[in-house]
């Protein structure tokens, strides 16, 4: 199943202290890094699964679930759970349908809680992709998240 593609990117000469580029670029062919297909790497680099298991969760960059076009992410730190995080969170699960870890059926979201997101000051603070919204309110969510799904719909229309 993985054969030609594992064989470009596990080619002669890399082995297992090459793990975490492997890893890098088989997530990048494949979307995330299944069960599956850790195991065939396991198996390629003479490891052992939980060995790749265990680089795979201990790296937040890495991922065992395919992910949505859109990584959201909403602090949970101290700074923003006393200005009302909970209610941001909330509000995003209740927009989106799904909870922390979650992806979204249209594949456009994946929702994600972290512990700071470095910007303490702007508590509370989401993410998406690379764009911070800071002072959130729950009633801001909807607003933020259709620009994105105005996007995807726009993106969609011009392809067909
Ligand atoms: S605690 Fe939320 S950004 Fe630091």
């Amino acid at each position: 199943m993985y054969d030609e593609a594992l064989d470009t990117i596990i080619s002669s000469g890399r082995g297992r202290s090459d793990v975490i580029a492997i890893l890098r670029e088989a997530q990048d062919v494949y979307g995330c890094l299944m069960p599956p297909l850790m195991e065939e790497i396991a198996e390629r680099l003479g490891m052992k699964y939980a060995e790749i298991y265990g680089i795979v969760t201990f790296y937040e960059h890495f991922h065992c679930e395919p992910r949505g076009e859109h990584l959201i992410r909403v602090c949970r730190g101290t700074a923003c759970h006393v200005r009302g995080a909970t209610g941001i969170l909330a509000a995003v699960e209740k927009e989106l349908g799904v909870g922390d870890g979650g992806t979204t059926e249209d594949g456009l979201f994946t929702l994600s809680t972290v512990a700071c997101l470095g910007t303490c000051s702007l508590a509370p603070v989401m993410m998406i992709d690379n764009e911070y919204f800071g002072k959130m309110t729950p009633d801001r969510v909807e607003q933020v998240l259709s620009k994105y799904r105005d996007t995807a719909s726009v993106t969609a229309e011009a392809s067909n």
